[in-house]
């Protein structure tokens, strides 16, 4: 495969997530990319720019939301990295649950939601990388099959290059394709 070396840019793909946080009292939510899994334990990673609307909330209550949202929910999720709640009241957009912890806002229509406790932060060019164990976990009822969250029931966006992108089809079984490798 010929190769093209281009500027050092994150192009992709990324999770579309709404992470979302209690500001003066509100709940605030905010488009990132900027998220995944640290270790096998159930931990978070969420990067927010130190001057986010959110970034306040998340350091005042210690704790986050992560909310996956479903591709037709494209329009307030663009938004929603748009805006800042310091200008714009984004607490209406959605409708906001939360469960006994009560420290995070979670988003009633996006059909996963993830409650994390901060446990570490790291700085880093003026953002600010929060590490949060996962302290409780909802899955729409109706997304699941046969027990399981199920991947093209829950239908989330990715981001890559100037679009978000809904999954195609599975193309292959994980721990399982790898035993097809014929490597003698
Ligand atoms: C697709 C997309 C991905 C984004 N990813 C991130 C991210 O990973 N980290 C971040 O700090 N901001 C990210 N942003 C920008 C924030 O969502 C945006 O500045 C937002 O208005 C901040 O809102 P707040 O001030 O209410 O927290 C992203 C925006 C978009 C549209």
């Amino acid at each position: 495969m010929e190769k093209l070396k281009t500027k050092n840019y994150p192009l992709g793909p990324f999770p579309t997530i709404l992470a979302g946080a209690d500001v003066n009292g509100k709940p605030n939510f905010t488009t990132i990319g900027a998220c995944g899994v640290v270790c096998l334990e159930p931990v978070l990673y969420i990067s927010l720019k130190e001057t986010h609307y959110s970034t306040t909330g998340v350091k005042e209550n210690g704790y986050f939301s992560v909310n996956i949202p479903t591709t037709d929910m494209v329009q307030k999720t663009d938004y929603c990295g748009m805006v800042s709640g310091k200008t714009n009241d984004k607490s209406d957009l959605f409708t906001s649950f939360y469960d006994e912890i009560g420290k995070a806002p979670m988003i009633e229509e996006c059909p996963v939601n993830f409650l994390c406790k901060v446990i570490q932060t790291l700085s880093i060019s003026g953002f600010e990388m929060f590490f949060g164990e996962i302290v409780a976990t909802y899955v729409a009822r109706q997304c699941i099959t046969e027990g399981k969250p199920d991947p093209l029931k829950i239908n989330p966006m990715m981001i890559m290059g100037d679009n978000y992108w809904s999954l195609g089809s599975a193309v292959g079984y994980i721990f399982k394709e790898g035993q097809r490798v014929d490597k003698k």
